[in-house]
């Protein structure tokens, strides 16, 4: 189907085992598995554990290529840009470790809707920096929300001229909330800083365009909006920066030994061990990925690339409108912003022990976050039965 085309989403529904088992709304935290990426993945423990078909391991190699060029393609970048990466959290902490001479000295500036253990790191690395006493680390500047969202004149005040790095994510963990990229975008390159932007939230479920939102990094594992595996994912860093603005700090590559016994005759030539820095975003990458994550992002890549994130974002979007219309009027009053346009909301729950048994009892999966912050992220599975379901639940 061509991703123009609108896909049938009750069909959907079907290539997701777990919408029958529950009214599963917990994918910000973790999506299922598609029917197609759970057969692949079959068959390649299938593989692993007999080693049937094919004796050697090139075409489950090429699915790392795959993996990549479909994320490109997703994100609107070349696979040339791309690394794989183990989780968001470690690239963007190994990104910041590249950075080092970039920031030291600097600012980095970030807002507390980022996702909390990038928060952590940050605030660690602060830390590290004043108890070292070198005082080449970088300072950190926390923009605080306003009503749940990031007022643009608060990070305009927080951003200047010694700022090195903003870094955000495109959609919040906490309520959905969707950051205006471009905007940040051109606030951070007016003043000279990059932008790294946390897309794990948002990527797969609303359009990313790299290079017309402006960002410089990104980074996100695929077991949320990309229907992956965990401890898989993506690191992306503008050509440009490339081991220059971003140097590799781990190090992973071929090398050869020019002497005896290793050679019969070492070459003059050469050194006694003779290697080439991996060039590419491959320098960014230690060791094997995890095949089995090449394998699922392969598949549900193709699957969201058959679907379209359009046709997704419109699907999603007409099960969020009512759930921000209907629970207000049943005690939950959103923290998400109206208009919002991302697949995740938010509300506060009076009572969340009570609602969550409730929703227990209903068979209604949500996640309640920081004490009764009820998150409620429906996908391409949900239909307006499972939002009946939990509305009823809470009636
Ligand atoms: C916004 C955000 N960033 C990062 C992560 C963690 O991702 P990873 O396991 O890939 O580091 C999460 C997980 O909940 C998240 O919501």
């Amino acid at each position: 189907m061509a991703s123009d085309e609108k896909p049938d989403f009750d069909a959907v529904r079907n290539d997701f085992p777990r919408a029958t088992t529950a009214a599963y709304f917990d994918n910000a935290s973790s999506h299922p598995l598609s029917v197609h990426s759970a057969a692949a993945l079959h068959r390649y423990i299938d593989w692993v554990t007999h080693e049937v078909g094919e004796p050697w391991w090139p075409s489950w190699a090429g699915s790392r290529d795959d993996a990549k060029q479909l994320f490109a393609e997703l994100i609107n970048a070349r696979p040339e840009d791309i690394a794989f990466a183990r989780s968001a959290v470690e690239a963007e902490s190994n990104l910041l470790n590249g950075m080092r001479e970039h920031l030291a000295g600097g600012n980095i500036v970030t807002h507390d809707l980022h996702y909390a253990a990038s928060l952590y790191n940050y605030k660690m690395r602060e830390q590290e920096s004043a108890c070292s006493g070198r005082g080449d680390g970088e300072s950190l500047r926390i923009v605080k929300h306003r009503d749940w969202q990031i007022d643009y004149r608060d990070m305009e005040r927080a951003i200047d001229s010694n700022t090195k790095l903003v870094s955000i994510t495109l959609v919040s963990n906490v309520n959905g909330y969707l950051s205006d990229v471009k905007a940040i975008s051109d606030l951070a390159h007016a003043h000279g800083a990059y932008l790294y932007v946390d897309i794990i939230q948002g990527v797969g479920a609303v359009p990313v365009d790299v290079q017309a939102m402006g960002i410089d990094f990104a980074a996100c594992s695929t077991f949320k909006w990309l229907m992956g595996v965990k401890g898989f994912g993506f690191l992306y860093v503008r050509s440009e920066l490339q081991e220059t603005v971003v140097k590799p700090t781990q190090h992973c590559g071929g090398l050869s030994f020019n002497y005896a016994p290793w050679v019969e005759e070492p070459d003059p030539d050469v050194a006694e061990y003779a290697f080439t820095p991996t060039p590419g975003p491959s320098c960014y990458e230690v060791s094997y990925p995890s095949y089995e994550g090449a394998i699922c992002a392969q598949e549900s890549l193709k699957y969201i690339q058959r679907l379209g994130v359009h046709n997704i974002r419109n699907h999603v979007r007409t099960l969020t409108d009512r759930l921000m219309e209907e629970l207000p009027a049943l005690g939950y009053p959103a923290i998400t912003p109206k208009g919002n346009e991302s697949p995740i909301v938010s509300f506060t729950a009076p009572d969340p022990a009570e609602t969550m048994v409730k929703l227990r009892n209903a068979g209604v999966h949500v996640a309640m976050r920081y004490g009764n912050k009820m998150r409620i992220a429906p996908s391409v599975f949900n239909n307006q039965e499972d939002v009946s379901r939990l509305l009823e639940a809470l009636a």
